[in-house]
Protein backbone atom coordinates (compact mmCIF):
# COMPACT_ATOMS: atom_id res chain seq x y z
CA UNK A 1 0.00 0.00 0.00
CA UNK A 2 1.29 3.57 -0.76
CA UNK A 3 1.60 6.23 2.22
CA UNK A 4 -1.52 7.13 3.53
CA UNK A 5 -0.79 10.71 2.82
CA UNK A 6 -1.26 9.55 -1.16
CA UNK A 7 -4.82 8.62 -0.57
CA UNK A 8 -5.77 11.46 1.53
CA UNK A 9 -4.02 14.09 -1.30
CA UNK A 10 -6.34 12.27 -3.76
CA UNK A 11 -9.28 12.67 -1.55
CA UNK A 12 -8.64 15.88 -0.53
CA UNK A 13 -8.58 16.90 -4.49
CA UNK A 14 -11.68 15.06 -5.29
CA UNK A 15 -13.45 17.00 -2.10
CA UNK A 16 -12.29 20.30 -3.20
CA UNK A 17 -13.95 19.61 -6.87
CA UNK A 18 -17.69 19.24 -5.33
CA UNK A 19 -19.72 22.09 -4.49
CA UNK A 20 -21.38 22.60 -1.31
CA UNK A 21 -23.90 20.68 -1.55
CA UNK A 22 -22.75 17.88 -2.76
CA UNK A 23 -22.09 13.69 -1.60
CA UNK A 24 -19.75 11.62 -3.12
CA UNK A 25 -20.66 8.21 -3.23
CA UNK A 26 -17.55 5.39 -4.31
CA UNK A 27 -18.18 1.81 -3.88
CA UNK A 28 -15.80 -1.27 -3.40
CA UNK A 29 -16.11 -4.04 -5.79
CA UNK A 30 -18.25 -7.92 -4.70
CA UNK A 31 -16.68 -11.23 -4.94
CA UNK A 32 -18.11 -12.87 -7.97
CA UNK A 33 -19.29 -16.20 -7.20
CA UNK A 34 -17.90 -18.74 -9.63
CA UNK A 35 -20.13 -21.77 -8.71
CA UNK A 36 -21.48 -22.75 -5.22
CA UNK A 37 -18.55 -21.82 -2.50
CA UNK A 38 -16.17 -20.89 -5.07
CA UNK A 39 -15.59 -17.21 -6.05
CA UNK A 40 -13.11 -15.89 -8.78
CA UNK A 41 -9.95 -14.40 -7.59
CA UNK A 42 -10.90 -11.19 -6.45
CA UNK A 43 -10.02 -7.52 -7.83
CA UNK A 44 -10.64 -4.40 -6.27
CA UNK A 45 -12.98 -1.73 -8.21
CA UNK A 46 -9.83 0.79 -9.17
CA UNK A 47 -11.39 4.32 -8.41
CA UNK A 48 -12.21 3.09 -4.99
CA UNK A 49 -8.92 1.23 -4.43
CA UNK A 50 -7.26 4.82 -5.69
CA UNK A 51 -9.34 6.41 -3.43
CA UNK A 52 -8.55 4.42 -0.46
CA UNK A 53 -6.01 1.61 -0.75
CA UNK A 54 -8.40 -0.62 0.89
CA UNK A 55 -8.57 -4.00 -0.97
CA UNK A 56 -11.23 -5.84 0.56
CA UNK A 57 -15.11 -6.47 -1.01
CA UNK A 58 -18.40 -5.25 0.37
CA UNK A 59 -17.50 -1.10 1.31
CA UNK A 60 -18.90 2.13 0.58
CA UNK A 61 -16.89 5.54 0.88
CA UNK A 62 -18.91 8.83 1.11
CA UNK A 63 -17.45 11.92 0.76
CA UNK A 64 -18.91 15.62 1.46
CA UNK A 65 -17.20 19.01 1.66
CA UNK A 66 -16.65 19.84 5.01
CA UNK A 67 -17.64 17.18 5.98
CA UNK A 68 -15.48 13.83 7.76
CA UNK A 69 -14.92 10.98 5.00
CA UNK A 70 -16.57 8.09 5.82
CA UNK A 71 -15.82 4.65 4.88
CA UNK A 72 -18.25 1.55 5.64
CA UNK A 73 -16.80 -1.83 5.78
CA UNK A 74 -17.74 -5.26 6.38
CA UNK A 75 -17.87 -5.66 10.49
CA UNK A 76 -15.66 -7.75 12.25
CA UNK A 77 -16.76 -11.43 12.35
CA UNK A 78 -14.80 -14.29 14.14
CA UNK A 79 -17.06 -16.96 13.34
CA UNK A 80 -16.98 -15.70 9.40
CA UNK A 81 -13.08 -15.22 9.41
CA UNK A 82 -12.67 -18.46 10.28
CA UNK A 83 -13.79 -19.15 6.86
CA UNK A 84 -13.37 -16.54 4.80
CA UNK A 85 -9.89 -14.53 6.17
CA UNK A 86 -9.37 -11.20 8.05
CA UNK A 87 -11.73 -8.42 7.91
CA UNK A 88 -10.37 -4.86 8.98
CA UNK A 89 -13.23 -4.04 10.78
CA UNK A 90 -14.89 -0.51 11.18
CA UNK A 91 -13.26 -0.02 14.71
CA UNK A 92 -9.57 0.21 12.17
CA UNK A 93 -10.46 2.07 9.42
CA UNK A 94 -8.92 4.91 10.79
CA UNK A 95 -5.63 3.94 11.88
CA UNK A 96 -5.01 1.84 9.02
CA UNK A 97 -6.33 3.47 6.33
CA UNK A 98 -6.65 7.55 7.31
CA UNK A 99 -9.60 7.69 6.66
CA UNK A 100 -11.57 10.16 9.01
CA UNK A 101 -14.47 7.69 10.26
CA UNK A 102 -15.02 3.98 10.11
CA UNK A 103 -18.59 2.56 10.06
CA UNK A 104 -20.34 -1.04 9.59
CA UNK A 105 -22.00 -1.59 6.41
CA UNK A 106 -25.39 -1.48 7.99
CA UNK A 107 -24.74 1.46 9.14
CA UNK A 108 -24.90 3.20 5.56
CA UNK A 109 -28.58 3.42 4.68
CA UNK A 110 -29.00 5.54 8.18
CA UNK A 111 -26.22 7.84 7.60
CA UNK A 112 -26.85 8.19 3.56
CA UNK A 113 -30.78 8.69 4.47
CA UNK A 114 -29.40 11.76 7.11
CA UNK A 115 -26.96 13.04 4.34
CA UNK A 116 -29.07 13.01 1.42
CA UNK A 117 -32.00 15.09 2.88
CA UNK A 118 -30.87 17.98 1.71
CA UNK A 119 -28.47 17.36 -0.68
CA UNK A 120 -28.85 18.79 -4.49
CA UNK A 121 -25.97 17.34 -6.20
CA UNK A 122 -24.66 13.35 -5.73
CA UNK A 123 -21.46 12.80 -7.58
CA UNK A 124 -20.77 8.85 -7.91
CA UNK A 125 -19.01 6.79 -10.87
CA UNK A 126 -21.78 6.47 -13.74
CA UNK A 127 -20.19 3.11 -15.26
CA UNK A 128 -19.53 1.45 -11.56
CA UNK A 129 -22.65 -0.80 -10.93
CA UNK A 130 -21.83 -1.19 -7.18
CA UNK A 131 -21.86 2.44 -6.37
CA UNK A 132 -25.23 2.82 -8.99
CA UNK A 133 -26.86 0.21 -6.72
CA UNK A 134 -25.81 1.88 -3.46
CA UNK A 135 -27.15 5.67 -5.33
CA UNK A 136 -30.44 3.76 -6.35
CA UNK A 137 -31.55 2.53 -3.23
CA UNK A 138 -30.78 5.61 -1.15
CA UNK A 139 -32.75 7.34 -3.27
CA UNK A 140 -35.49 5.29 -3.66
CA UNK A 141 -35.46 5.06 0.32
CA UNK A 142 -35.54 8.65 0.02
CA UNK A 143 -38.51 9.14 -1.92
CA UNK A 144 -40.49 6.62 -0.21
CA UNK A 145 -39.68 8.93 2.75
CA UNK A 146 -40.53 12.72 1.14
CA UNK A 147 -42.67 13.87 -1.73
CA UNK A 148 -39.43 16.25 -2.09
CA UNK A 149 -38.71 14.88 -5.73
CA UNK A 150 -37.16 18.40 -6.24
CA UNK A 151 -34.53 18.57 -4.22
CA UNK A 152 -31.76 16.23 -6.22
CA UNK A 153 -31.36 18.68 -9.21
CA UNK A 154 -27.83 17.03 -10.40
CA UNK A 155 -26.49 13.80 -11.01
CA UNK A 156 -23.04 13.73 -11.75
CA UNK A 157 -20.78 11.60 -12.74
CA UNK A 158 -17.50 11.01 -10.37
CA UNK A 159 -15.27 9.92 -12.93
CA UNK A 160 -14.99 13.51 -14.87
CA UNK A 161 -12.25 14.72 -12.31
CA UNK A 162 -11.01 11.24 -10.87
CA UNK A 163 -10.14 9.76 -13.89
CA UNK A 164 -8.55 13.05 -14.84
CA UNK A 165 -6.35 12.89 -11.72
CA UNK A 166 -5.62 8.92 -12.61
CA UNK A 167 -4.56 9.65 -15.79
CA UNK A 168 -1.50 11.86 -14.80
CA UNK A 169 0.70 9.46 -12.67
CA UNK A 170 2.58 10.80 -9.38
CA UNK A 171 6.25 10.08 -8.38
CA UNK A 172 4.86 6.96 -5.69
CA UNK A 173 2.68 5.72 -8.92
CA UNK A 174 5.54 5.16 -11.79
CA UNK A 175 7.72 4.11 -9.14
CA UNK A 176 5.02 1.02 -8.86
CA UNK A 177 4.58 0.69 -12.29
CA UNK A 178 7.98 0.70 -12.84
CA UNK A 179 8.57 -2.26 -10.63
CA UNK A 180 5.29 -3.50 -12.95
CA UNK A 181 7.43 -3.34 -15.95
CA UNK A 182 10.40 -4.84 -14.57
CA UNK A 183 8.40 -8.01 -12.90
CA UNK A 184 6.56 -8.15 -16.13
CA UNK A 185 9.83 -8.04 -18.25
CA UNK A 186 11.60 -10.77 -16.08
CA UNK A 187 8.54 -13.11 -17.21
CA UNK A 188 9.17 -12.30 -20.79
CA UNK A 189 12.78 -12.97 -20.38
CA UNK A 190 11.88 -16.28 -18.49
CA UNK A 191 10.03 -17.37 -21.56
CA UNK A 192 12.34 -16.65 -23.87
CA UNK A 193 15.05 -18.78 -22.17
CA UNK A 194 12.63 -21.66 -21.67
CA UNK A 195 11.03 -22.30 -24.79
CA UNK A 196 10.98 -25.52 -26.28
CA UNK A 197 9.32 -26.87 -29.61
CA UNK A 198 6.63 -28.92 -28.48
CA UNK A 199 5.60 -27.28 -25.20
CA UNK A 200 1.84 -25.96 -25.42
CA UNK A 201 1.17 -22.45 -24.92
CA UNK A 202 -0.27 -22.64 -22.06
CA UNK A 203 3.10 -24.40 -20.17
CA UNK A 204 4.61 -21.24 -21.95
CA UNK A 205 2.28 -18.91 -20.31
CA UNK A 206 2.65 -20.71 -16.67
CA UNK A 207 6.55 -20.00 -16.78
CA UNK A 208 5.91 -16.12 -17.62
CA UNK A 209 2.67 -15.95 -14.55
CA UNK A 210 5.44 -18.96 -11.93
CA UNK A 211 8.29 -15.63 -13.02
CA UNK A 212 5.53 -13.10 -11.93
CA UNK A 213 4.72 -14.59 -8.65
CA UNK A 214 8.06 -15.18 -7.97
CA UNK A 215 8.98 -12.07 -7.90
CA UNK A 216 6.54 -10.92 -5.93
CA UNK A 217 3.24 -9.94 -8.26
CA UNK A 218 0.34 -11.98 -6.89
CA UNK A 219 -2.00 -11.27 -10.06
CA UNK A 220 -1.78 -10.63 -13.83
CA UNK A 221 -3.35 -7.55 -15.19
CA UNK A 222 -4.89 -9.57 -17.80
CA UNK A 223 -5.33 -12.83 -18.65
CA UNK A 224 -1.67 -14.02 -20.43
CA UNK A 225 -1.67 -14.20 -24.14
CA UNK A 226 0.44 -16.96 -25.91
CA UNK A 227 -0.35 -17.80 -29.51
CA UNK A 228 2.09 -19.39 -31.62
CA UNK A 229 1.92 -19.12 -35.35
CA UNK A 230 -1.43 -18.12 -36.93
CA UNK A 231 -2.39 -17.77 -33.35
CA UNK A 232 -0.88 -15.09 -32.92
CA UNK A 233 -2.89 -12.93 -35.58
CA UNK A 234 -5.85 -13.30 -32.77
CA UNK A 235 -4.62 -10.08 -31.05
CA UNK A 236 -6.63 -11.57 -27.60
CA UNK A 237 -6.54 -15.11 -28.12
CA UNK A 238 -6.80 -17.00 -24.79
CA UNK A 239 -6.84 -20.30 -25.52
CA UNK A 240 -3.71 -21.61 -25.11
CA UNK A 241 -4.07 -24.72 -25.88
CA UNK A 242 -2.18 -25.24 -29.05
CA UNK A 243 1.81 -27.05 -28.97
CA UNK A 244 4.42 -25.52 -30.10
CA UNK A 245 5.89 -25.64 -33.34
CA UNK A 246 9.51 -25.06 -34.87
CA UNK A 247 9.82 -22.62 -37.48
CA UNK A 248 7.09 -20.45 -36.44
CA UNK A 249 7.19 -17.62 -33.97
CA UNK A 250 5.52 -16.94 -30.41
CA UNK A 251 3.68 -13.89 -29.84
CA UNK A 252 3.19 -13.41 -25.12
CA UNK A 253 1.38 -10.42 -24.23
CA UNK A 254 1.73 -10.57 -20.42
CA UNK A 255 1.52 -8.34 -17.53
CA UNK A 256 1.68 -8.11 -13.61
CA UNK A 257 0.38 -6.17 -11.21
CA UNK A 258 2.25 -4.58 -8.49
CA UNK A 259 -0.37 -2.82 -6.08
CA UNK A 260 -2.93 -2.86 -8.83
CA UNK A 261 -1.10 -1.17 -11.38
CA UNK A 262 0.02 -2.99 -14.32
CA UNK A 263 2.65 -4.11 -16.56
CA UNK A 264 1.57 -4.70 -20.55
CA UNK A 265 4.77 -6.17 -22.88
CA UNK A 266 4.47 -7.80 -26.20
CA UNK A 267 7.44 -10.15 -27.48
CA UNK A 268 7.29 -11.97 -30.20
CA UNK A 269 10.20 -14.78 -31.10
CA UNK A 270 11.08 -17.97 -33.05
CA UNK A 271 9.79 -20.93 -30.86
CA UNK A 272 13.70 -22.84 -31.86
CA UNK A 273 15.48 -19.89 -31.17
CA UNK A 274 15.97 -18.62 -34.34
CA UNK A 275 14.11 -16.13 -37.29
CA UNK A 276 13.65 -17.22 -40.45
CA UNK A 277 14.63 -14.96 -43.47
CA UNK A 278 10.54 -14.10 -44.06
CA UNK A 279 10.13 -13.83 -39.94
CA UNK A 280 13.08 -11.13 -39.41
CA UNK A 281 11.98 -8.82 -42.90
CA UNK A 282 8.76 -8.58 -40.62
CA UNK A 283 10.21 -8.40 -37.12
CA UNK A 284 12.49 -5.43 -38.29
CA UNK A 285 9.56 -3.35 -39.75
CA UNK A 286 7.28 -4.12 -36.69
CA UNK A 287 10.69 -2.88 -34.75
CA UNK A 288 11.40 -0.33 -37.39
CA UNK A 289 7.81 1.10 -36.75
CA UNK A 290 7.78 0.73 -33.16
CA UNK A 291 11.41 2.84 -32.81
CA UNK A 292 9.51 5.87 -34.59
CA UNK A 293 6.32 5.86 -33.07
CA UNK A 294 8.36 6.06 -29.39
CA UNK A 295 10.56 9.00 -30.98
CA UNK A 296 6.76 10.74 -30.74
CA UNK A 297 6.06 10.10 -27.71
CA UNK A 298 6.36 13.90 -26.28
CA UNK A 299 5.17 16.30 -24.59
CA UNK A 300 3.03 18.63 -26.21
CA UNK A 301 2.74 16.09 -29.43
CA UNK A 302 -0.90 14.87 -30.12
CA UNK A 303 -1.79 11.15 -28.83
CA UNK A 304 -2.62 10.88 -32.64
CA UNK A 305 1.10 11.34 -33.71
CA UNK A 306 3.02 8.44 -32.83
CA UNK A 307 0.20 6.12 -34.43
CA UNK A 308 0.64 8.00 -37.66
CA UNK A 309 4.20 7.29 -37.40
CA UNK A 310 3.76 3.54 -36.98
CA UNK A 311 1.11 3.56 -39.69
CA UNK A 312 3.41 5.33 -42.09
CA UNK A 313 6.42 2.69 -41.32
CA UNK A 314 4.45 -0.44 -41.24
CA UNK A 315 2.49 0.43 -44.68
CA UNK A 316 5.72 1.55 -46.28
CA UNK A 317 7.28 -1.56 -45.27
CA UNK A 318 3.97 -3.58 -46.39
CA UNK A 319 4.74 -1.98 -49.54
CA UNK A 320 8.48 -2.48 -49.85
CA UNK A 321 7.79 -6.48 -49.45
CA UNK A 322 5.32 -6.57 -51.75
CA UNK A 323 2.19 -7.55 -49.69
CA UNK A 324 0.22 -4.38 -50.31
CA UNK A 325 0.00 -2.12 -53.50
CA UNK A 326 0.26 1.62 -54.41
CA UNK A 327 2.01 4.44 -53.10
CA UNK A 328 2.35 4.94 -49.77
CA UNK A 329 -0.04 8.06 -49.76
CA UNK A 330 -2.33 5.78 -51.70
CA UNK A 331 -2.23 3.14 -49.71
CA UNK A 332 -2.53 5.10 -46.08
CA UNK A 333 -5.72 6.94 -47.78
CA UNK A 334 -7.28 4.07 -48.94
CA UNK A 335 -5.88 1.83 -45.73
CA UNK A 336 -4.68 -1.13 -47.30
CA UNK A 337 -2.97 -1.96 -43.83
CA UNK A 338 -5.86 -2.68 -42.23
CA UNK A 339 -6.25 -6.43 -43.21
CA UNK A 340 -2.52 -6.63 -41.38
CA UNK A 341 -2.56 -4.29 -38.54
CA UNK A 342 -6.23 -3.10 -37.23
CA UNK A 343 -5.56 -1.87 -33.83
CA UNK A 344 -4.43 1.37 -32.41
CA UNK A 345 -0.68 2.14 -31.45
CA UNK A 346 -0.91 2.80 -27.51
CA UNK A 347 -3.68 2.92 -24.69
CA UNK A 348 -3.02 4.83 -20.91
CA UNK A 349 -1.94 1.84 -18.62
CA UNK A 350 -2.51 2.56 -14.50
CA UNK A 351 -4.47 0.55 -12.31
CA UNK A 352 -6.47 -0.27 -15.59
CA UNK A 353 -4.81 -2.44 -17.92
CA UNK A 354 -6.78 -0.29 -20.57
CA UNK A 355 -6.54 2.77 -18.43
CA UNK A 356 -9.16 5.81 -17.92
CA UNK A 357 -8.23 9.20 -19.46
CA UNK A 358 -10.10 10.52 -22.51
CA UNK A 359 -8.62 10.36 -25.82
CA UNK A 360 -9.53 13.22 -27.78
CA UNK A 361 -11.39 16.33 -25.90
CA UNK A 362 -14.06 18.38 -28.00
CA UNK A 363 -13.23 16.23 -30.96
CA UNK A 364 -9.56 16.74 -30.80
CA UNK A 365 -6.47 14.13 -29.86
CA UNK A 366 -5.31 15.13 -27.01
CA UNK A 367 -1.94 16.51 -26.25
CA UNK A 368 0.55 14.27 -24.46
CA UNK A 369 2.07 15.32 -21.14
CA UNK A 370 4.58 14.24 -18.59
CA UNK A 371 3.31 11.85 -16.22
CA UNK A 372 1.10 9.74 -18.80
CA UNK A 373 2.03 6.64 -19.27
CA UNK A 374 1.04 4.99 -22.43
CA UNK A 375 2.10 1.84 -24.29
CA UNK A 376 3.31 1.75 -27.23
CA UNK A 377 2.35 -1.59 -29.57
CA UNK A 378 2.83 -1.86 -33.20
CA UNK A 379 2.52 -5.01 -34.83
CA UNK A 380 1.83 -6.87 -37.89
CA UNK A 381 -0.56 -9.77 -38.40
CA UNK A 382 -0.42 -11.93 -41.36
CA UNK A 383 -2.62 -14.65 -40.79
CA UNK A 384 -2.98 -17.97 -42.86
CA UNK A 385 -6.14 -16.69 -44.88
CA UNK A 386 -4.47 -13.50 -45.93
CA UNK A 387 -3.22 -12.40 -49.58
CA UNK A 388 0.20 -12.13 -48.74
CA UNK A 389 3.21 -13.70 -50.46
CA UNK A 390 3.28 -17.53 -48.85
CA UNK A 391 6.19 -17.07 -47.23
CA UNK A 392 4.34 -14.54 -44.51
CA UNK A 393 1.83 -16.21 -43.80
CA UNK A 394 0.58 -17.31 -40.61
CA UNK A 395 3.21 -14.92 -38.54
CA UNK A 396 1.81 -12.46 -36.26
CA UNK A 397 4.22 -9.77 -34.70
CA UNK A 398 3.55 -7.14 -31.98
CA UNK A 399 6.32 -5.26 -29.86
CA UNK A 400 5.02 -3.67 -26.77
CA UNK A 401 6.43 -1.63 -24.43
CA UNK A 402 5.04 0.95 -21.64
CA UNK A 403 6.31 4.37 -21.93
CA UNK A 404 6.49 7.27 -19.04
CA UNK A 405 5.94 10.32 -20.69
CA UNK A 406 8.12 12.74 -19.54
CA UNK A 407 9.51 16.84 -19.95
CA UNK A 408 12.72 14.69 -21.41
CA UNK A 409 11.26 12.89 -23.59
CA UNK A 410 9.88 9.06 -24.00
CA UNK A 411 11.06 6.76 -20.86
CA UNK A 412 10.60 2.87 -21.91
CA UNK A 413 9.43 1.12 -18.11
CA UNK A 414 10.00 -2.43 -19.84
CA UNK A 415 13.35 -2.24 -21.37
CA UNK A 416 14.84 -4.95 -19.54
CA UNK A 417 13.30 -7.33 -21.80
CA UNK A 418 15.23 -7.60 -25.06
CA UNK A 419 13.78 -6.76 -28.48
CA UNK A 420 16.26 -6.64 -30.91
CA UNK A 421 16.55 -9.71 -32.95
CA UNK A 422 20.18 -10.58 -32.02
CA UNK A 423 19.65 -9.78 -28.54
CA UNK A 424 16.61 -12.42 -28.50
CA UNK A 425 18.51 -15.05 -30.18
CA UNK A 426 21.39 -14.81 -27.90
CA UNK A 427 19.05 -15.06 -24.97
CA UNK A 428 17.70 -18.27 -25.80
CA UNK A 429 21.23 -19.60 -26.98
CA UNK A 430 21.99 -19.17 -23.20
CA UNK A 431 24.61 -16.57 -24.49
N1 LIG B 1 -2.68 -6.64 -23.29
C1 LIG B 1 -3.73 -5.99 -23.97
C2 LIG B 1 -3.25 -4.89 -24.80
O1 LIG B 1 -2.07 -4.84 -25.13
O2 LIG B 1 -3.97 -4.00 -25.15
MN1 LIG C 1 -1.47 -2.94 -24.50
MN1 LIG D 1 -0.57 -6.06 -24.25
Amino acid sequence: MLGLHVYEERRRRLRASLPDNALAIVAAAHEVIRNRDAEYPFRQSSDFWYLTGFTEPDAVLVMAPNQPDRLFVRPRDPNQEVWTGRRLGPERVHAHLGIDEGYPLDALPGHLAELLADVSWLEYPFACPFSTQVVDTALKARASRSRRHDLLSHRVDLSRHLHQSRMIKSREEVDLMRDAGAISARGHIAAMEQCAPGMTEDQLASIVEHTFRMQGSPAVAYQTIVGGGDNACILHYIDRSDRLVSGDLVLIDAGCEVEGYAGDITRTFPVNGQFTTPQAELYDLVLAAQTEALNEMRVGKTIKCFHQAALRTLTQGLIDLKIIKGSLEEALETKQYLPYYMHGTGHFLGLDVHDVGAYEEQKEPITLTAGMVITCEPGLYVSKRSDAPARYRGTGIRIEDDVLITAKGPEVLTGLVPKERDQIEALMRGA
